[in-house]
Parts: C-alpha cells; sequence; structure tokens
C-alpha cells in the first residue's frame, strides 16, 4: 500500500472519477470533493468494490467556488486519513457562446469554478503540505489554454489563468517541498459538453478523444514523477506547438471548429 492522501476536486463525474478509481487502485487513500453526494455516494461503492489491496475513500461534499467548503474538505481529509500529499484541482465547468452575448451568471460561474475554485482549493491544501514536509499540486488545464478559441473564449482564458498560475507556483512553492503540474488535457469523453453553460452547439466532431481512463493514469503516473506539465498526446502536442509557431493558421482552423453551424 501507498501511504499517500490524494484529494480530488470534482470527482463525482468524468476526469476526476476515473483519477480517483486509478488513485484508489494505485493504493493512495482518496478525498472526493464535488456538489452531488449521491455520486460520490457511488464512487465509494465502485472503489469498495476494487480488488484489494486498494486505498480508502471519503467524501466531501462542497462547492469549489466558496473558500470554506475546500479548507473543509482539507479538514475532512486530515481527520480521515491524518495527511494530505497530492491535490488534484480539477473541477472545471466549459462555455460555448461569444463573450458579448452570453449570460454574465453563466461566464462569472465559469469563471469562479475553474479559476477562484482552483485557488480556494490549492490555498486550502498547501498548509496541509507544508505541515507534511512537502506535496504535489496537479492543476486541470486544458490544450485551449495555447491557443485562440472563439466561441469558447470564456472557458479557454480561465484555463490560460490556471496555466500560468502552475508555472509561478512551482516557484512559490519549491521551497516548501510542493511540485506543480500542469495538466494540459485534449479532447476527452466525458459529461464536460452535457454540463456546459451557454449554446448548446458542440465543436465539430472528427478530432482525436481521449477517455478519462488515459487521463487519469497519466495523473497517477505524473503523482510519482512531478512533471513541470502533462500533454497525453502528439495530436495535443501539435495544436500547442501550433498556437505558439502559426498562430493565425490555428486561430483559422478553430474558428472552423467551433462557430456555430447553419441551423444552431
Ligand atoms: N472533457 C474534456 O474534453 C476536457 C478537455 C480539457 C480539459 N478538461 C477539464 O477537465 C476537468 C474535468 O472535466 P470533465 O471532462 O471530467 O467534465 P465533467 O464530467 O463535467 O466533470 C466536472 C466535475 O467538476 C465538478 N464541479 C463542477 N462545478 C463544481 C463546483 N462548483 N464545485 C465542485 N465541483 C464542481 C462536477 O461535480 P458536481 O457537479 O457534482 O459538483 C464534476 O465532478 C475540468 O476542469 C475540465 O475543464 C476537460
Amino acid at each position: 500500500m501507498i501511504d499517500q492522501v490524494v484529494l480530488i476536486t470534482g470527482a463525482s463525474s468524468g476526469i476526476g472519477w476515473a483519477a480517483a478509481l486509478a488513485f484508489a487502485r494505485a493504493g493512495y487513500h482518496v478525498c472526493g470533493f464535488a456538489r452531488r453526494a449521491e455520486r460520490l455516494s457511488g464512487l465509494e461503492a465502485e472503489i469498495d468494490a476494487l480488488p484489494s489491496p486498494h486505498g480508502d475513500f471519503l467524501a466531501a461534499v462542497g462547492d469549489v467556488r466558496r473558500a470554506d467548503d475546500a479548507m473543509a474538505a482539507v479538514e475532512q481529509t486530515l481527520a480521515r486519513f491524518g495527511r494530505l500529499d497530492i491535490l488534484v484541482a480539477n473541477a472545471g465547468v466549459g462555455h460555448h457562446g461569444q463573450v458579448a452575448d452570453a449570460a454574465w451568471d453563466d461566464l462569472q460561474t465559469v469563471l469562479q469554478t475553474n479559476i477562484d475554485g482552483v485557488m480556494h482549493s490549492l490555498r486550502a491544501a498547501v498548509p496541509a503540505m507544508r505541515a507534511g514536509g512537502g506535496g504535489h499540486i496537479l492543476i486541470i488545464s486544458s490544450v485551449v489554454a495555447g491557443v485562440h478559441t472563439p466561441y469558447t473564449a470564456t472557458y479557454a482564458a480561465s484555463k490560460a489563468f490556471v496555466s500560468s498560475l502552475a508555472g509561478s507556483l512551482r516557484l512559490e512553492l519549491a521551497d516548501d517541498n510542493i511540485a506543480v503540474t500542469d495538466v494540459l488535457v485534449g479532447r476527452t469523453f466525458t459529461e464536460f459538453n452535457q454540463n456546459r453553460l451557454g449554446s448548446r452547439q458542440s465543436a465539430r466532431g472528427g478530432l482525436p478523444t481521449k477517455t478519462a481512463d488515459d487521463v487519469a493514469a497519466a495523473l497517477v503516473s505524473a503523482a510519482e514523477r512531478q512533471p513541470r506539465h502533462i500533454v497525453l498526446s502528439l495530436f495535443d502536442r501539435l495544436i500547442l506547438a501550433g498556437g505558439v509557431l502559426t498562430p493565425g493558421l490555428m486561430a483559422r482552423l478553430a474558428k472552423r471548429q467551433y462557430e456555430p453551424s447553419q441551423g444552431d
């Protein structure tokens, strides 16, 4: 058994759910944090049913937009497992639609979840990690942080914020023996598009898509290696390189990918 403890925000579906299972299977104790308590109960049942040995699971119900809820999740983790080694700041929500026309409530929810939520989570986790002599923060960003994408601008900008934050935090926390990894996730099959705010228009299909289990496996591997950043596929690397080397071309391709088609 690995005597380490991981707190995963947004564990009630998709990447967070798969990561909770993967970490528990690898022997880590897991605290899963999200708003939907019944989903977390289902996750607990799945983890209990894993072949032994596996890590234990604790559900922490709360909203990452509230600093007190993030703090409570860390306190519950410490009360149950006695330490916190790893934070996967994963909870997030998407948005589709033009910035100028979107409902402000929707844009604010994206910013408060994807930016405030990550900051509340890590600010709650760092004191516990310092007390334990070190730790590792994995921030779930997106490849859209590295390209200009129309119609998903607020979401992309929120991910650019947390990617930038990850790079700076890595420097700030190095003396505390806390590593920070910027996880630049590409398109992944999850409930993300159903849960997304704004218009129901989807990006066009046909692009390579990972499973949540692929991302979860990369997170467990990164917990051992503590890299500066993770990009999961060659395709995602090409997107990020294109954003730097040929930004005009990438912007045109992104516009075609995301713009509403006739009838939407
Ligand atoms: N799927 C993709 O293609 C893709 C690509 C790049 C990056 N990502 C990123 O990957 C992360 C996980 O997304 P996913 O694809 O797994 O989507 P998902 O299936 O919709 O999962 C989102 C998770 O975030 C939680 N969440 C949302 N708002 C929350 C809040 N205010 N407080 C606490 N938890 C909250 C949800 O739980 P509750 O609703 O129960 O609270 C859920 O567990 C996100 O940060 C997303 O931006 C996804």
